[in-house]
């Protein structure tokens, strides 16, 4: 399976790019990264630090600092000064390549020699641009499998989730470019919390990688006591790829998505019609339910394959 995984590294979307270094079928032509949990400049140097201590090989490619057309967000309060506060990465020579990410996607979609799976766990920017560089790319692209977007209430707003908060007109252009759709909302990303005991259960793995995901998981969590009271930050990004580790996992439910990018208060909120209330013509698989259980497994054993 060929992949292009987008990103804004942000602590769950380094458990994201862990998740897809854990099985040998992702072909992963490369990762692009994304301003969003924080600045470009510290989202692609988060990403390059934790794929260096993978030891994966994934390409990075710089991409978008501001969004379409609102003003640029970030979310410092979750993820810390440096995007991926609580784990010191050691020092390593990997460099992002010279390449942008929009001018990669492009390029990438349209030479792979079969159709590629776009994952997007940040802002949909970098594919907003792409899409409105080319096109044609939506002839080669399986699907979009994104985190992002709620059926029921956002978490930066009321009405929005954060990562379509960010860059709702990206987000509108990607719902309305013909290719499936694989929404994984806030809905069943929230099912899926780093409690105390999912940490200790991580911890006993004894590896590098368990420390790494222990130290980080430690301090996401801190932050997301202090803004949301939980005692465990929900795993949001991790879900796109798990759910294409085993497509038990996410039961989606076809229907008309809309991408709200005209009101004030209710910017960014995805209008998921599961009644079919519009009678409008469906675009989107819309996640509804999780294996909450089967979810951890699959974090564990990604974590156990590394050294
Ligand atoms: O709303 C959750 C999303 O916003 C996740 O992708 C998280 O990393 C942040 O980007
Ligand atoms: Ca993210």
């Amino acid at each position: 399976m060929n992949v292009i995984l987008d990103c804004d590294p942000g602590h769950d979307d380094a458990i994201a790019i862990l998740l897809l270094g854990s099985k040998p079928y992702f072909n992963v032509l490369g990762v692009t990264t994304v301003s969003g949990n924080q600045t470009i400049e510290k989202t692609t140097l988060n990403a390059l630090n934790v794929i260096d201590f993978l030891g994966l090989d994934f390409k990075v490619y710089e991409g978008s600092s501001d969004p379409i057309k609102r003003e640029r967000v970030n979310c410092g309060e979750i993820h810390g000064e440096s995007g991926l506060d609580g784990f010191t990465f050691p020092k390593h020579n990997k460099k992002k390549e010279a390449k942008d990410a929009v001018s990669f996607i492009v390029d990438a979609i349209n030479s792979s020699k079969e159709k590629v799976v776009m994952i997007t766990t940040g802002p949909m920017t970098n594919l907003g641009k792409a899409f409105l560089r080319d096109p044609n790319i939506k002839n080669n692209i399986e699907k979009i499998v994104l985190m992002g977007g709620s059926i029921g209430a956002g978490n930066v707003t009321p009405a929005a989730e954060f990562n379509i908060n960010c860059d709702a007109e990206a987000a509108d252009i990607c719902f309305k470019s013909g290719v499936p759709i694989y929404m994984v909302g806030l809905d069943v990303t929230r099912q899926v919390l780093v409690l105390p005991e999912v940490i200790e259960r991580m911890r006993k793995i004894g590896n590098k990688t368990s420390d790494m995901f222990v130290k980080l998981m430690e301090t996401f969590n801190y932050n997301q006591k202090k803004v949301f009271n939980l005692d465990g930050g929900p795993l949001h990004d991790p879900v796109t790829v798990a759910s294409l580790i085993n497509p038990e996992l996410v039961h989606f439910e076809y229907v008309n998505t809309e991408i709200d990018t005209a009101s004030s208060s209710s910017y960014g909120r995805t209008n998921c019609d599961l009644p079919g209330y519009l009678k409008k013509k469906k675009n989107s698989y819309v996640a509804t339910k999780i294996n909450v259980p089967l979810f951890w497994d699959i974090i564990e054993e990604a974590i156990a394959s590394y050294n």
